[in-house]
């Protein structure tokens, strides 16, 4: 199939931050790495109110046409098929629902809106109006953690005893960081509960079984922050007057999930010393399988011996390879690494087969859905102290 022959997707995205160049990057190489996919991305618009030029050093790297300041006339925009939700938590419910009104497909980052009963808003009008939604749950599109999944699923570790999610981050860690919207209730929602929680709920209920019940604690180490400056990214340290950190710093949690297992949960975006510590270990009556996000490519995996040698089965090393979920797309040998941008390659590729086909692929809004009510049942545990059923 030719470049001219396959149709096009238009896509215009809303917030052109980090994500949003995360986003513009995967949807503009996607053709690179799957030649075959049924519909061709073009960026066509894009909307900040951002007061720098950011959208004209997208335009200038992207190709975007129009460049927008509201984000109302970019959901409406004749020329645009695919909407990408890419600003902060606080337009994420209002910009699905009215792109999804106006019949677009979505993806949406996490986490979504800013409580489940806005993810359920989403949910409802993506219903409603028959389109796709993807959800950025990106960490479920390692190779690797695919082989974690297929390792548990099959038994190779015997029946699961255990598990540790482990999400901690240093990003916050500095007391003179900016506050920006991510530490506002009204703008963020939830703290690291939203941005790290939401990515550890869904990676334990993707690798190991669903969470059927738990018990939280949450704590903010770091009680106020300078304001921030108008547009400025969350790294930027704070101008302004001092004000309250409204969420939490440090989530720590105790799951049983479905199948009977148990599970810990902890994060922090106030960790100093860690830089992406994320990662799951996965304990079963035979074996265990860890993966941490810094040596993604890796896995470690110990299985006990046919001769039953339990406190001899030492961890080894397995590096993912072509036959690891989608790593063949980018890489042709084993042990040779894929990076953050790939997986967010590899989530445009399944949302664009979902909207050719009209059947969902990879992690969507339902699944943004799924790990809300996790975090709306974690703050329920913590402020009220007590075990929260889902
Ligand atoms: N999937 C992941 O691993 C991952 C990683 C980081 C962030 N995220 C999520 O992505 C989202 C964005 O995070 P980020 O780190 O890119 O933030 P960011 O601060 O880098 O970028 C946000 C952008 O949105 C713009 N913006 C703010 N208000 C706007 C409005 N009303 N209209 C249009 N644009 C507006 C800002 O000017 C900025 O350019 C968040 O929801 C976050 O939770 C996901």
């Amino acid at each position: 199939m030719t470049e001219t022959s396959t149709p096009e997707l238009r896509v215009g995205i809303v917030g052109f931050g980090w994500m949003g160049q995360v986003h513009a990057r995967a949807l503009s190489r996607l053709l690179q790495h799957y030649p075959e996919a049924p519909l061709r991305p073009r960026l066509v618009a894009v909307a900040d109110n951002a007061p720098d030029d950011r959208t004209q050093r997208a335009a200038a790297a992207y190709g975007f046409e129009h460049l927008i300041t509201d984000w109302r006339e970019l959901v409406t925009h004749d020329e645009v098929d695919l909407v990408c939700i890419t600003g902060p938590n606080f337009i994420h419910r209002d910009v699905a629902v009215a792109a999804a009104r106006a019949g677009k497909h979505l993806w949406v980052e996490k986490p979504a809106g800013r409580s489940s009963a806005e993810t359920a808003e989403i949910v409802a009008a993506v219903e409603a109006a028959g389109v796709q939604a993807a959800t950025g749950f990106n960490y479920r599109n390692v190779p690797a953690v695919d082989r974690a999944r297929e390792i548990v699923a099959s038994g190779r570790i015997g029946e699961v005893e255990h598990t540790i999610v482990r999400f901690l981050a240093d990003y916050s860690a500095d007391p003179d960081a900016a506050l920006s919207w991510r530490f506002r209730t009204e703008h963020s929602g939830t703290g690291v509960l939203g941005d790290l929680v939401s990515h550890a709920a869904d990676l334990v209920q993707h690798v190991v079984a669903g969470i059927d019940e738990l018990v939280v604690d949450r704590a903010t180490f770091i009680p106020q922050r300078r304001a921030a400056l108008p547009g400025a990214m969350h790294y930027e340290k704070g101008a302004g007057e001092l004000g309250d950190v409204e969420n939490e710093d440090y989530v720590s949690a105790l799951l049983r999930l479905k199948d009977g297992s148990r599970a810990i949960l902890e994060s922090s975006r106030v960790a100093v010393g860690e830089q992406n510590t994320y990662g799951i270990e996965v304990h079963g009556t035979r074996g265990a399988v860890a993966w941490d996000f810094r040596r993604m490519n890796e896995l470690r995996v110990s299985t006990v011996p046919s001769g039953g040698d339990y406190l001899n089965s030492f961890y080894a090393t397995e590096y993912a390879g072509p036959g690891d979920g989608e790593l063949s797309s980018f890489q042709p040998g084993t042990n040779n690494p894929i990076g953050f941008d790939e997986l967010k390659i590899i989530e445009a590729r399944r949302l664009v087969e979902s909207i050719a086909s009209g059947k969902p692929q990879g992690a969507t809004i339902h699944d943004a859905l799924a790990a809300a009510q996790v975090l709306d049942a974690m703050v329920e545990s913590s402020d009220e102290r007590k075990w929260v059923s889902l």
